[in-house]
């Protein structure tokens, strides 16, 4: 949904969708990848709800300085209020309100400047990752986490046209985002081009790729359920219809048509109810997502 400042992200949809994302198997790769060691001050950029920038306080085994920097009050709140409940210290891990393009930080600041899923929506790339880099101290490593969101797979074994619809989705969704907005979606794989016309040098690309899978008995079967029973529950709220008729006008600029959106919506919902309505039947769905995770890092010179 647009508003005035952009596009708005629900809270409990964000966390939820971050929950499992890192998997504890995959969490050190990320670590490697971002080069984090204790007592390094690190900065999160478009924090949201923290999910990250407690990974990172991890990371950097809950010794240094993590920083959150969120323009949006309402998540940067969300943020504080799961790190208290999680009582991580606040000098270990703090948020400020923020933009990208005008980090609230001094020069040279911070060992390591990351961001995950920002790049790909904000309209001015190259002033927040020169912004990233101003943040950084010379040596230190400026990261970038994001998609290529026209190879995200969905698959509903059940239903082949709701398959069909979703890839079409992704592609709209692409199109639309970038006509409307000006942002990039499939930004994952080209984030070394623009880490290199920065200035950063040694810039490497690593991926790291993600798998949703229904009815997969290592996530807990109430939280698999949530995601189906929030949809329904939410599908003619004002708010979500609002969220629905925003997420229509971009499809429709992508290029879906508008009886096909519609046939969108209505086999997605069918396909939820059929779930929350009996839900013995999600652990023998093999409906799935996934995805890869471009992690593209550099060193500021
Ligand atoms: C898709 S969410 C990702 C949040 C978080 N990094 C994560 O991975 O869970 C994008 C976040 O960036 C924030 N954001 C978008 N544009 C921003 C900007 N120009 N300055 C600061 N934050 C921004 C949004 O408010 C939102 O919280």
């Amino acid at each position: 949904m647009r508003t005035k400042r952009g596009i708005r992200f629900k809270a409990s949809e964000l966390e939820a969708g971050r929950t499992y994302l890192w998997r504890k198997e995959f969490l050190p790769l990320l670590y490697k990848y971002l080069e984090l060691k204790p007592r390094q001050i690190v900065v999160d950029v478009g924090s949201g709800t923290g999910s990250l920038t407690r990974l990172l306080a991890n990371g950097i085994k809950f010794q240094g300085k993590v920083i959150g920097i969120e323009r949006n009050r309402r998540l940067l709140s969300v943020a504080k209020k799961l790190s208290n409940k999680q009582r991580i210290p606040r000098k270990l891990v703090s948020y400020k309100v923020g933009k990208a393009e005008s980090l609230p930080l001094p020069s040279n600041f911070a060992d390591r400047v990351v961001c995950q899923m920002v790049l790909w929506l904000v309209k001015d790339r190259k002033r927040v990752v020169s912004e990233m880099l101003r943040v950084c101290k010379p040596g230190g490593l400026v990261g970038a986490i994001d998609l290529v969101l026209e190879n995200v797979a969905y698959y509903y074994p059940q239903n082949q046209r709701l398959t069909e619809l979703r890839k079409k989705w992704h592609e709209a969704l692409v199109k639309g985002y970038a006509q409307i907005y000006g942002s990039d979606r499939n930004i994952g794989y080209k984030l070394p081009t623009l880490f290199k016309e920065q200035g950063l040098e040694r810039v490497r690309l690593d991926a790291y790729a993600y798998v949703w899978s229904d009815s997969d008995d290592r996530i807990p079967f109430d939280f698999r359920l949530k995601s189906y029973q929030r949809y329904v529950r939410d599908f003619d709220t004002k708010q979500e219809k609002r969220r629905r008729k925003e997420e229509e006008r971009i499809l429709y600029a992508g290029g879906m048509t508008r009886s096909e959106i519609k046939e969108f919506y209505e086999l997605g919902l069918q396909n939820d109810k059929r779930i929350v309505e009996n839900p013995k039947l999600l652990d023998q769905t093999t409906s799935m997502n996934g995805g890869i995770f471009y992690i593209a890092t550099g060193i500021k010179p």
